[in-house]
């Protein structure tokens, strides 16, 4: 049984991360600002040990490394489009903190950091699919400072030894996924809208495709880079491979719910990257990893969690 920190762990991932291991009988410590995640996400581990600080704040994640194992890193501000209208708070979070859980977790001797990096790392360089050692070309203050943390994990495993894996996440969704905000990802706004019954919005053409993965792929992957011998400094693509439209996602969707409803088309996002798709190789070398949930399967469980949330609220 090893202690576990989730940075963020109130949140999407985070919480997600936290049920499994509570699953596989180890102990879990969370730190998060609850700024964009909610203790309800932890409502059903009453076991985790629940910290809420800020990851800005040193003293905050000093106490929170003490007498941790593994360190997996979460917490951050998402969203391209947040980042494009307020670089400044997500650049506090998401590489001042990021600097700061490093720092912690190399003088407490973790044993390992699992950083979750992100595919927007790649921007819109013409190749695909994404390999780890292909150039970088970030388009936002969001895709930036995650490419920017990523490399303190790798420099703080050169200079200190501290043991880090970035893992690159594509597009992850799944139930948990905030649909209250405008921000959230693009297959919870699309849920929730056809779910009611309202038109859900594409920027731009919708002929952009993403390498969606269901969150439950991208708990494998990161519990596997805890304890994988050669992933140390490394970064590791953890993604589906595959790639599909957001009109044909919205046709996969409204197939499914047994509903045609067409979108309404609005200008493309400032920063948006067209095509995201993972090569997952490094990942299935390194890690054993291969994704275990498809995206059809992903997108039921996700409607499922929607419609149980939705009669949840009427019933309250
Ligand atoms: C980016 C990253 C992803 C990261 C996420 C964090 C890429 C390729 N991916 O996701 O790894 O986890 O940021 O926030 O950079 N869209 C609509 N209608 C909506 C909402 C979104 O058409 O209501 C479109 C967006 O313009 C975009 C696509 O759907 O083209 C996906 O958007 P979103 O889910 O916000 O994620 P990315 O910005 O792709």
């Amino acid at each position: 049984m090893s202690l576990y920190l989730v940075t963020g762990g109130a949140g999407f991932i985070g919480s997600h991360l936290a049920t499994e291991l509570v699953q596989r009988g180890h102990r879990v410590r969370v730190l998060d600002n609850l700024s964009t995640g909610h203790r309800r996400n932890l409502a059903h581990l009453p076991a985790v040990d629940f910290l809420e600080g800020d990851l800005a704040d040193i003293e905050a994640c000093r106490q929170a490394v003490q007498g941790v194992d593994y360190v997996l890193h979460q917490g951050a501000i998402p969203s391209v489009p947040r980042s494009v209208s307020d670089p400044i708070t997500s650049n506090r979070s998401n590489i001042d903190g990021s600097l700061n859980i490093l720092v912690a977790a190399r003088d407490a001797k973790v044993k390992r950091l699992v950083y979750a990096g992100s595919s927007s790392a790649y921007g819109d360089t013409p190749t695909l699919p994404k390999r780890e050692d292909m150039p970088t070309a970030p388009l936002s203050p969001y895709a930036l400072q995650k490419l920017v943390a990523e490399q303190y994990c790798q420099m703080f495993t050169r200079l200190y030894g501290l043991e880090t894996v970035t893992i690159r996440y594509f597009n992850v969704f799944g139930p948990r996924q905030d649909p209250g905000s405008p921000y959230s990802g693009v297959i919870s706004l699309f849920s929730t809208a056809l779910l009611e019954g309202r038109r859900p919005t594409v920027y731009g053409d919708g002929e952009q495709t993403r390498d969606f993965t269901y969150v439950a792929n991208v708990v494998d992957g990161v519990l596997r880079a805890c304890e994988a011998p050669e992933a140390s400094g490394e970064v590791i693509n953890v993604a589906t491979g595959g790639r599909i439209s957001l009109n044909d996602l919205l046709r996969a969707m409204n197939t499914i719910l047994g509903t045609s409803i067409e979108p309404i088309y609005a200008e493309s996002r400032v920063g948006d990257v067209r095509d995201s798709q993972a090569d997952i190789r490094k990942a299935e070398r390194l890690l054993g990893y291969h994704p275990i949930v498809s995206m059809e399967e992903g997108i039921r469980r996700t409607l499922d969690w929607c419609r149980e949330e939705s009669s949840a609220t009427v019933r309250a």
